[in-house]
């Protein structure tokens, strides 16, 4: 059965499309993987149509409203993995992405309005019974704020994945050529972050 990750986080900005790019393609040269993009915006739309043929293979669709659960469960199909983009905000279409998740990843970024933005996803996919997991993004590699906010998730119990994803321009050049920064710099820092992602989010689900 395939699994499926939905990134979701009802604030804009937090880098939703990015990790679901990203993501996605960093495991298509070992696993058939199809991307869902149900976000309006369709910048996810517009990566895809930007990768290069000569790119790790990856199904793409784009669809929105009643018919997000019955595509989902199409590629559900034929696929291991299916990898949502959703849109900034908890509309019905997020709200079905989150019902049909192995997993809800929620990108935040350490400012209070994502940190409190994220709190309605999580109850979101509680209330759904689904499993969610936070990733910290564009995090700074030291300081007073990262500790602080670090803290603060902590204390509140959130479920804070231990793999975290710098401030890196990687990830803008990457996106420009509808690639990966796994495919773009595969030895670069953000690949390395990217790739430590994707492990820990695998293994949570198994
Ligand atoms: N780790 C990162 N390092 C540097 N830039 C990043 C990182 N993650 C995302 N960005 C940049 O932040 C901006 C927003 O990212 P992205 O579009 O992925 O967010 P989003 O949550 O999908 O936004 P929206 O809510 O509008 O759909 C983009 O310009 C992207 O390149
Ligand atoms: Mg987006």
């Amino acid at each position: 059965m395939a699994i499926v990750i939905a990134v979701a986080q009802q604030k804009g900005g937090t880098g939703k499309t990015t990790l679901a790019a990203n993501l996605a393609a960093a495991m298509a040269p070992s696993r058939k993987v199809a991307l869902l993009d149900i976000d309006p915006q369709h910048s996810l739309t517009r990566w895809y149509g930007l990768r290069p043929a000569t790119a790790a293979k990856l199904t793409f669709s784009d669809v929105s409203g009643w018919r997000v659960t019955s595509e989902l469960d199409r590629l559900k199909a034929g696929h291991d993995v299916v990898v949502i983009d959703s849109p900034p905000q908890i509309d019905t279409d997020a709200r079905l992405a989150i019902r049909g998740a192995t997993l809800v990843l929620i990108p935040v970024q350490l400012s209070p309005p994502d940190i409190w933005a994220a709190e309605g996803t999580l109850k979101l996919a509680a209330a759904e019974k689904r499993r969610a997991a936070i990733v910290l993004n564009r995090v700074p590699s030291s300081g007073k704020l990262r500790d602080s906010m670090t803290a603060l998730l902590r204390r509140n119990g959130a479920p804070l994945l231990a793999a975290t994803i710098g401030n890196r321009t990687g990830f803008a050049t990457a996106f420009a050529e509808g690639l990966a920064v796994t495919e773009t710099a595969p030895r670069s820092v953000a690949a390395n972050e990217l790739r430590a992602l994707l492990k820990e989010v695998l293994e949570s689900m198994e």
